[in-house]
């Protein structure tokens, strides 16, 4: 391996970590019986779990916490006007009287957030029916996820300002788009034709086209980590007998 450069390196505060993670636009029911979108970033998997990191006060916490319910849709990276229209938008009807004081919900309303009760309409995506909860799928993201809440973990808990909220959730059933299977494979997404919108710092990328490099922990069976994740439905049919961890 040749060597790699070393850049001088300097201390620096950033207000804001975000190294670049997927999009995802959270669905979930609102009181009243519709729903509600939130674009989120602050999302990552283990197993069949998913830890989503949101403010307190957000529409989507109240109703994820209020239901146990909700849908991880992934955007993919031509989606970024739905999710442009989706953001500084908010669910809470409380957002237009928010005082001083009120923390994020005060933040979002001097930052140009708008309360916006019909998301679906207001970013022209489509509702699709879930098949084992009730907030609906966006048709149109790649991978929809039907998740249920199985924890809720207070973050900055040493901190003054609190108000964000880790949320544990099961991934329940993956439905994905036909074009970004890996053909031969029952149950695998083929990285080279799934392209997701990762947000940085801000803002909106899509990934290379091509992987950069072999991985070595490619090199590891996906089946292998079958057992912290879901059985596979009619397992005998799925004709991956080859990929089984053995
Ligand atoms: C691309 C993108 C990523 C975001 N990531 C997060 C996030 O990880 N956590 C969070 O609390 N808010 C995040 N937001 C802001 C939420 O969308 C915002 O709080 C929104 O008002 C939530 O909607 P709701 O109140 O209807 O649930 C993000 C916004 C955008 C556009």
């Amino acid at each position: 391996m040749a060597p790699l450069p070393i850049a001088p390196s300097q201390t620096i505060s950033p207000p804001i970590f975000y190294w670049g993670t997927p999009v995802v636009l959270i669905t979930t029911e609102n009181e009243d019986g519709t729903s509600n979108i939130a674009p989120m970033s602050s999302a990552w998997w283990l197993g069949n779990r998913c830890m989503l990191g949101l403010g307190a006060i957000s529409q989507t916490t109240i109703n994820l916490i209020r239901t146990k319910q909700c849908v991880l849709n992934l955007a993919s990276e031509n989606m970024a006007g739905a999710v442009n229209a989706l953001a500084r938008t908010t669910g809470s009807k409380d957002l237009p009287t928010a005082a001083e004081g009120t923390g994020y919900l005060y933040f979002k309303r001097m930052n140009g957030y708008k309360y916006v009760p019909d998301k679906f309409g207001h970013s022209g995506l489509t509702p699709t029916d879930s098949e084992l909860i009730r907030p609906p799928r966006i048709a149109e993201c790649p991978a929809q996820m039907e998740a249920e809440l199985k924890g809720v973990y207070e973050m900055m808990q040493d901190a003054e300002k609190k108000g964000f909220i880790a949320l544990e959730v099961k991934v329940l059933r993956t439905h994905v788009h036909e074009n970004i299977r890996m053909s031969g494979h029952a149950n695998r997404i083929d990285p080279d034709k799934w392209h997701p919108l990762i947000m940085s710092f801000q803002e909106l990328y899509g990934l290379a086209s091509k992987k950069t490099s072999e991985s070595i922990l490619a090199k590891i069976n996906e089946e292998g980590y079958r057992s912290f994740s879901n059985p596979v439905d009619g397992e005998a049919e799925t004709g991956e007998e080859e990929d089984k961890f053995v």
